[in-house]
């Protein structure tokens, strides 16, 4: 009689601890504990007196209920809180999750984003989700995208490919956008194609929605910034079990280093796959270059 109610004891207390992980995991830490990252790193050859503040946000997913179009219209409102001087998001709008009670339509996600401001602009890239999802797209072979075209309609640019000079504290400065690496049709991406219409010697900052692209990113780029990893969105013991990445963990998040050149990373807002994240809050990266510290 001790014996069966001590198991009915552990196997409660078990029942309950799995319960209450899965609770945090699927409600708590994806849906409650976004975070806000700063980083500060300091970049060769940045012009002495440029100093640039950018909100960075990544890897929505919208789908009810796990990114509404009044989450995402909340998480703007945090970013403005920000007070960037740009504001970049790094694809992966859509989401093909199946766990999702609804589906969240472009122009809903776009509406929610539309509150976005910053000084110098609110700009944009697309990632393999926004292409995988949009099923008309895929069934043509081509674009434009759902995404896009969102984002066109709340005056957001895209770049696909693209490299556009702006102008602050007299300095010069090149905003560039790749177009997907995955596709997934085919690579989107032409890096050499986006850093030739680069024409003058001012620091270019390269978004690329996926990280892997790091490795051949020439020093010509002052840094580039991903999304895409999603942190790896489930870690347990210090390891994630699955990292979208042929680099595995190299590039799961953060600042990284490597031969002078540098990449930040965000873990991104949404999620894909299945609606749980552990260990890996969502969360807005700001970056800011030309300050006095390095982080
Ligand atoms: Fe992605």
């Amino acid at each position: 009689m001790i014996v069966r109610r001590n198991f009915l004891r552990l196997a409660a207390g078990f029942l309950f601890a799995s319960l209450s992980t899965t609770s945090y995991a699927v409600g708590v830490e994806p849906m409650l504990r976004m975070k806000t990252v700063t980083y500060r790193p300091r970049l060769p050859n940045w012009p002495d007196g440029l100093r640039l503040r950018l909100v960075l946000l990544a890897d929505f997913h919208a789908c009810d209920p796990w990114m509404s179009a009044a989450r995402i219209a909340s998480i703007a409102e945090k970013a403005n809180s920000l007070q960037g001087d740009m504001v970049l998001l790094l694809g992966d709008f859509l989401s093909g999750m199946r766990l999702c009670t609804g589906h969240v339509p472009p122009e809903d996600w776009a509406a929610a984003l539309s509150g976005l401001s910053a000084p110098l602009g609110v700009h944009a890239i697309l990632g393999n989700h926004d292409w995988a999802d949009d099923h008309e797209a895929m069934a043509r072979g081509k674009g434009p995208l759902l995404a896009q075209r969102a984002l066109e309609g709340i005056g957001v640019p895209v770049y696909d490919n693209r490299a556009v000079s702006f102008e602050k504290d007299g300095h010069r400065f090149w905003l560039a956008g790749l177009g997907d690496q995955i596709g997934p049709l085919r690579p989107m991406d032409d890096l050499p194609g986006t850093l030739a219409q680069v024409s003058d010697d001012a620091p270019v900052i390269l978004m690329a929605h996926e990280p892997d692209i790091f490795p051949g990113v020439p020093a010509r780029v002052a840094i580039t910034l991903s999304g895409h990893t999603h942190g790896g969105q489930i870690r347990l013991f210090g390891r994630s079990p699955f990292v979208p990445s042929r680099f595995g963990s190299r590039y799961i998040r953060g600042h990284i280093i490597e031969g002078g050149r540098h990449l930040i990373v965000s873990a991104g807002l949404g999620m894909s796959g299945i609606p749980v994240r552990f260990g890996a809050p969502p969360e807005i990266v700001v970056v800011e270059l030309g300050g006095d510290a390095a982080a």
